[in-house]
């Protein structure tokens, strides 16, 4: 492959590094083509997907106390939020702030322009005041992007326990990164899925409907329709894991026979061993001891911790010092 790398797509390089490799793994943030998109919100609906539901329940009970927070003792504030998705519980908070005559604009980015594009309709039908200025790219380019004006007290959200999704080595390089970002006195708002029964975890992952396979799945699809690749998607299975040590949920695809791909972008062929495994996504839990440390090591405090009535799930709102 070498000879073509410099006229790859990043999308080919980072899914022939991640094939290359072994074990094998690919990005959980190729998961969202237009048919990730539509499977991701049918994931939220789904009975045992509890995470969704929790941080709904948070901004819905908890919204005047959420937004007296984010004012402290300011009048106005810029809310950006890293990987937005669809907004559908944010919305919550947007009406409510709005509903309230707050002063504030908002900013949602995301590296999925199609999920942007349906967002932005969505908020100038239903909330026609608010300001929005979308962004389209991967969390740090748009951010940087967006501090190019950097004047006005920023609150950033990362919600939907987006952060699970780095393993517990790189969150906190991008938590430290995230902080770099940011000034004295503004405010990140981060959802994290605290450790619980492990059965309620594992079948958050393993749905009976079969939604977070076909989600699973369809990062191969993607690939096939992208990069001309030939995986048959009959021949992978989908199986999550749960370590209640560790609080690490992993999702893989997993080779049911000895194979191979092919890849016309890469121009490569990839071997499969019968039962081999390909890791597609980490979604860490935690521990509010945990989450304390990690606000610690990347130069925040702590302000107030959001949790919903069984406390599966925590919003934790921290001040970069
Ligand atoms: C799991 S969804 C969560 C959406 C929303 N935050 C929520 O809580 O419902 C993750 C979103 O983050 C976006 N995303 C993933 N990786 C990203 C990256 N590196 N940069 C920007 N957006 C990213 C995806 O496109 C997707 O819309």
């Amino acid at each position: 492959m070498s000879d073509t790398t410099a006229t790859l797509s990043t999308f080919a390089k980072d899914i022939h590094s991640g094939l290359a490799s072994n074990p094998k793994y690919l990005s959980s943030k190729y998961f969202y083509d237009e048919k990730g998109d539509q499977l991701f919100q049918s994931i939220m609906n789904l009975e045992e997907y509890y995470l969704t539901r929790c941080e709904f329940e948070i901004f819905d009970q908890q919204k005047a106390e959420i937004l007296k927070s984010f004012l402290a003792n300011d009048t106005s504030f810029k809310l950006v939020e890293l990987g937005a998705g669809d907004g559908t519980k944010t919305k919550i908070l947007l009406k409510h702030f709005t509903n309230e005559g707050v002063d504030f604009s908002y900013s949602p980015i995301d590296i999925s322009q199609h999920v942007l594009d349906i967002l932005s309709d969505d908020l100038k039908k239903s909330i026609p005041k608010l300001q929005v200025n979308a962004i389209q790219g991967d969390y740090f380019d748009a951010l940087a992007k967006l501090n190019e004006n950097h004047f006005q007290k920023e609150v950033v959200l990362f919600l939907g326990s987006n952060i699970g999704n780095f393993s517990n080595g790189s969150a906190p390089k991008f938590l430290k990164r995230l902080g770099d970002n940011l000034s004295s006195g503004d405010l990140l708002f981060i959802g994290f899925d605290l450790m619980k029964d492990p059965n309620v975890i594992l079948s958050a992952y393993n749905d009976k409907l079969g939604v977070t396979k076909e989600f699973n799945i369809n990062l191969l699809r993607r690939i096939n329709n992208e990069l001309g690749a030939n995986f048959n998607l009959e021949s992978f299975e989908h199986f999550p894991t749960y370590d209640p040590i560790t609080g690490e949920t992993k999702s893989h695809l997993i080779s049911n026979r000895a194979q191979e791909v092919f890849i016309e972008a890469t121009g490569e062929t990839y071997s499969f061993d019968a039962w081999e495994a390909i890791h597609t996504e980490v979604s860490q839990k935690y521990s509010l001891k945990s989450i304390r440390q990690f606000a610690e090591q990347a130069g925040f405090k702590v302000v107030r911790n959001f949790t919903d009535k069984n406390n599966y799930y925590v919003d934790s709102l921290w001040q970069k010092i």
